[in-house]
């Protein structure tokens, strides 16, 4: 079974993944600017499943099958830029979204290639680029009882690493892969995060997004 990194996976989102990895059998390496700390997370978890969770430090994390990038959007790519030569040649899944408060809603930021994810490609040339969780609340991805059954959303321009992630997230408790496409659609689909937390935020709920009319 792959092995998965998590850069910035101290914070609620990279943990909330690393939950439902570590179920299926994932050894999942939460990566953090700071050893001492991704450790103290991750012993702090508790794990279900035949996967681990242990701490390290960020190129700990690159040094894993599959890489995910869940540190906020504004250190995302200096984070990368300098795991570079660690992430090439893999697949490396950006979950990051652009998002600014604005009162009581998050608005959508377009950073100047239109998407977090297009960012990221420009910053990791030889690395596959792959988008995915951008809408799932955290701390139902962490709470392995939410009963959480969401949705993930899964663009890439290579054809061949979405599908290879489509299948990692389709074993996942709770969630059904649904590729949606190029890169093409990495701006909106991060933009909808927005959407998604608005509401949050406006009716008190943790909602999330799943697809109509799919056949199974
Ligand atoms: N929260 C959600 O529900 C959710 C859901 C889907 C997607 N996302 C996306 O996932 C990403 C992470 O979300 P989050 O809520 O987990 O964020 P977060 O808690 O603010 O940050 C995650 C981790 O990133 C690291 N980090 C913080 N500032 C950094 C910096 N300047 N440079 C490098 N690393 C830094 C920190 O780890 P260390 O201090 O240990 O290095 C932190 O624990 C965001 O891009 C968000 O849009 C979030």
């Amino acid at each position: 079974m792959e092995t998965v990194g998590i850069l910035g996976g101290t914070g609620p989102a990279g943990r909330g993944v690393a939950a439902r990895l570590a179920v299926v059998g994932h050894d999942v390496v939460l990566g953090s600017r700071e050893e001492s700390r991704a450790i103290e997370v991750a012993s702090a978890m508790s794990v279900r499943g035949a996967g681990t969770i242990t701490g390290g430090a960020n190129d700990a994390a690159a040094a894993c099958d599959l890489v995910i990038v869940a540190t906020p959007w504004d250190s995302a790519i200096a984070t990368v830029t300098s795991l570079r030569a660690q992430l090439a040649g893999k697949t490396v899944i950006s979950m990051v979204n652009a998002l600014t408060r604005e009162g009581r809603e998050l608005v959508p930021i377009y950073p100047p290639r239109g998407s977090m994810a297009a960012q990221l490609a420009f910053a990791l040339p030889d690395s596959a680029i792959v988008g995915a969780f951008h809408h799932l609340p955290a701390a139902q991805m962490e709470d392995l009882d939410s009963g959480i059954d969401a949705d993930v959303l899964i663009f890439s321009d290579d054809a061949q690493a979405r599908e290879d992630v489509a299948a990692v997230v389709h074993r996942l408790p709770g969630l059904r892969a649904v590729i949606a496409g190029s890169m093409s659609l990495a701006s909106p689909i991060e933009a909808f995060t927005a959407v998604c937390i608005s509401i949050n935020i406006r009716h008190k709920a943790h909602s999330y997004v799943k697809m109509a009319g799919l056949v199974e």
